[in-house]
């Protein structure tokens, strides 16, 4: 696996490929990026594959978390999951061929995570996974055969809890399991602290802390289904609560094609565009209650301690759901109406995603590997 070590000439610095895509992506890598920056040794390079691409679900990240700019951007944007997955494997591998790194490190779930690892893999480059071993055991979402494939094809398994590496020993996969914490949280404890200074949203939207309920929906299932979303929107609606909606832009076609903010009479739906991440830190962590499908989101209401609802039959994050602080209404959300409106976690938490050093612990095995 490490043929490259053997290889290196002694000054030669070490290629690091970070593949980013999506939202969720450029969060993940910002303290991985700090960290490498610290070795000379290293040479990072960011591949942005281009899956977002509108400035409100990317740029502004790079900018918010000074995140340098990408080395390549693919410029892949939207399309069907092979169309979207294809065309990235074929960009990526003319980037692989020429840079020729010496790990690929790719994040997540999302397509863009595939595909970079697919491709890497077949050049005989290692692969790094963060967030590995994750499962719904939902083969339904996309994001699971993501995980599943993108863990059977790295090298090494960079692991947020000991769910996942459970998980991934349960499916034979024995070495190279490292279980660092969550990345995630390493961002959320650095940045939590500057939300005051940083964000401004509670006034600009002229908001009370506790008096409104912030609401995500972005997952192929429930968005592209009308009747689901439907369903969804106006259970959500009945709760009775102020409903503060930033909204993805897959979400915001259907929307807008189907007219829902009339048909569905949301009169009590305050709909905004997709926000950067001190704002939607500073959102949450105000609200009454979270109600969302996302699976970052899912983490950050647990880390705030505010009772979140999951619109899934299941999660990824099960340890949230163990400890009651998050409760899953998927399919049967009409029935667990009343669930919604009188949800009270307990008081009490445990710690699940590791001490907020996850960048620091990867960086040291990557560098005892490669
Ligand atoms: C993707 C991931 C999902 C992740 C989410 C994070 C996959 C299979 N899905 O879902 O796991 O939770 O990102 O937000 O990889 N669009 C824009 N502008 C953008 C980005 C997207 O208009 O900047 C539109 C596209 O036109 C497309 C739709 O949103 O029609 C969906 O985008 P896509 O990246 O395919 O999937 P997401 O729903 O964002
Ligand atoms: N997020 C954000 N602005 C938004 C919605 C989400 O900054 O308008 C952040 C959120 O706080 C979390 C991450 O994006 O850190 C989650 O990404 P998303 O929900 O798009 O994807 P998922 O986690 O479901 O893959």
């Amino acid at each position: 696996m490490y043929e490259n070590k053997k290889n290196m000439a002694k000054n030669k610095k070490i290629k690091i490929l970070c593949v980013v895509g999506a939202r969720p992506n450029f969060i993940k890598i910002t303290p991985l990026i700090k960290e490498l920056k610290k070795y000379p040794k290293f040479q990072p390079i960011i591949v942005h594959t281009g899956q977002h691409y509108d400035y409100k679900m990317s740029g502004t990240f790079f900018k918010e978390l000074d995140i340098p700019k990408p080395n390549y951007n693919l410029g892949i944007k939207a399309g069907l999951h092979g169309e979207q997955t294809g065309k990235t494997m074929i960009e990526f591998e003319k980037v692989c061929l020429k840079e020729k790194p010496d790990l690929v490190v790719v994040v997540g779930d999302v397509n863009s995570t595939l595909a970079g690892a697919l491709v890497a893999a077949k050049l005989h480059i290692p692969v790094a996974h963060i967030e590995a071993g994750l499962r719904s055991f939902d083969k339904t979402m996309p994001e699971e055969i993501n995980r599943v494939l993108t863990d059977h094809l790295s090298d090494i398994l960079f692991c947020p809890t000991k769910t996942a590496v459970k998980n991934l020993k349960n499916e034979g996969i024995k070495k190279n399991i490292y279980n660092v914490g969550d990345l995630m949280y390493d961002v959320f404890l650095k940045k939590i602290k500057f939300i005051q200074t940083e964000s401004k949203i509670i006034e600009k939207l002229n908001l009370k802390p506790k008096e409104y309920a912030l609401l995500t929906i972005h997952r192929a299932s429930n968005v592209d289904n009308p009747e689901k979303l439907k369903k969804i929107l106006k259970a959500v609606q009945s709760t009775g609560e102020k409903i503060i909606f930033p909204v993805h832009p897959r979400t915001k076609k259907q929307i807008e094609k189907l007219k829902l903010l009339h048909t569905c009479q949301l009169t009590n739906f305050q709909l905004i565009e997709p926000l950067g991440y001190f704002d939607m830190l500073m959102l949450e962590k105000n609200a009454k209650k979270i109600i969302t499908d996302s699976g970052g989101v899912q983490k950050e209401a647990y880390w705030l301690k505010i009772p979140c609802i999951t619109l899934r039959n299941k999660t990824e994050w099960v340890e949230t759901t163990k400890n009651k602080w998050n409760i899953l209404v998927g399919d049967q959300i009409q029935k667990k109406f009343n669930f919604i409106n009188h949800f009270k976690p307990p008081t009490k938490q445990l710690k699940y995603f590791g001490q907020g050093n996850a960048a620091q612990k990867i960086l040291k095995i990557i560098k005892q590997k490669i």
